[in-house]
């Protein structure tokens, strides 16, 4: 795929002419472990942050959701804000903040409606069941007008941060969009979002791309408002053979990494580092697809904890930085056994070299008692020194 800027559409984004601004505006960045392991230095210790580290294990964050929707909590910017102060407020020793706000605003702004139910998560009640439902998408989605709240939402949080740590940004990759937009929901079986491979495949890629588009307007807008890093989430990766991983949700992540550079490039903006979690895709093969970050656009590649971090890097090479990868239920270890798996999988990640971004391999969990996470983080610092 070509990366020449003159093929993508620059979005029309009221930050477009502002960020040099913008960007002036905002206190010195005094913690960049982050930005520099993204850059594949080996920092004098790892970088560290969670996913899901604003959430549900926070008593404050409970507290704030008593009163506020999900969706209210992402579409207010004060709200969204303090939501992602929280856990940096809590913790001095987490090295990167990330947005609050979910990968499914994108289906949102494609015109579908996104509930979130207290305990059945998210729910998509008219699902897309075949090609004409796509009749039923928004054509020209305005992420200015639909996603705005998400752009003031980072502007008002690099202000809140006070340069202590880099704010990533994020949005889901096609892929996971298109299982939650076909099945209206998650999922055990796939059973519509993958027949939809299967019975339709040309229609399938017409609307990855088609939420691809959003997906890099939506991480340029980020950009442009603030974001110093940015994160795609293939969370469901792992349910496609490494064959669909390599037709079907591969190409569209780099269509979104070349187009947003593309575009930052044309802007005269310097360009951000980006990070792929494909969750759970893990063949071999389909590591050596995303080794090279001149074609896949990709710096950083995240991992899930079912994989260890000296064999990926065999497999994966020198260019690309690697993030990860702690089983989120070590949490749930106790003291000690935290201590003792941070100290056995640092190890291992010091001796696979390269960049290296300490993170669990899929989002905290909700009953994590957050001291706990306090003691991973203060393990992390320990075990992840270099000599
Ligand atoms: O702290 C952060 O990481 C930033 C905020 C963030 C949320 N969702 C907030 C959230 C991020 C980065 C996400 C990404 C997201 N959302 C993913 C990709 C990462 C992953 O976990 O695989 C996915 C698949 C979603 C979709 C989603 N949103 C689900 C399946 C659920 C319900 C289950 C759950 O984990 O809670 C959500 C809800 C959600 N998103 C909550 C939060 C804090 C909890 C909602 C609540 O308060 O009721």
């Amino acid at each position: 795929m070509s990366s020449s800027s003159s093929e993508y559409a620059i979005p029309n984004l009221k930050n477009i002419d502002k960020w040099r601004e913008i960007e002036q505006s905002f206190p010195p960045l005094k913690n960049d472990l982050l930005l520099r392991a993204a850059r594949g230095e080996e920092t004098e210790r790892a970088p560290v942050w969670v996913m899901r580290q604003a959430g549900r294990y926070l008593p404050e964050f409970l507290e704030v959701r008593k009163s506020h929707s999900f969706f209210e909590c992402c579409q207010t910017p004060s709200l969204a804000s303090k939501l992602t102060l929280q856990p940096i407020d809590r913790y001095p020793r987490l090295d990167a903040s990330i947005i609050f706000c979910d990968i499914l605003v994108v289906p949102q702004a494609l015109g579908m409606e996104v509930l979130m139910e207290p305990s059945k998560g998210p729910v998509l009640p008219a699902p897309l069941r075949s090609p004409s439902d796509l009749e039923r998408l928004n054509k020209d989605v305005d992420v200015e007008k639909e996603l705005g709240y998400l752009f003031e939402a980072i502007t008002l949080t690099r202000k809140g941060l006070a340069g202590r740590v880099p704010l990533i940004g994020f949005c889901g990759a096609p892929w996971t969009l298109m299982a939650y937009m076909c099945e209206g929901g998650g999922s055990k079986t796939f059973e519509n979002s993958k027949s939809w491979l299967y019975k339709y495949p040309k229609e399938s890629k017409e609307l990855l791309r088609k939420v691809a588009d959003v997906c890099a307007d939506l991480l340029v807008g980020q950009v442009l408002a603030g974001a110093q890093m940015l994160q795609v989430f293939d969370s469901w990766a792992g349910e496609l053979t490494p064959h669909q991983y390599a037709e079907f949700a591969l190409p569209p992540c780099i269509y979104i990494s070349h187009k947003v550079k593309s575009i930052l490039k044309q802007l005269g903006h310097p360009g951000v580092a980006i990070t792929l979690f494909a969750k759970g895709a893990n063949a071999p093969s389909t590591f050596r697809l995303l080794s090279n970050p001149e074609t896949t656009g990709y710096d950083t590649l995240g991992l899930d904890w079912t994989v260890d971090p000296l064999e990926v890097r065999e497999w994966v090479g020198p260019k690309v930085n690697l993030q990860g990868n702690f089983d989120p239920t070590v949490l749930y270890g106790g003291k000690e056994g935290i201590e003792r798996e941070v100290e056995r999988l640092s190890e291992r990640w010091k001796k696979a070299g390269g960049g290296w971004i300490a993170n669990l391999g899929h989002g905290i969990t909700p009953n994590v008692k957050p001291e706990d996470m306090g003691w991973f983080l203060e393990c992390v610092h320990k075990y992840s020194k270099r000599d």
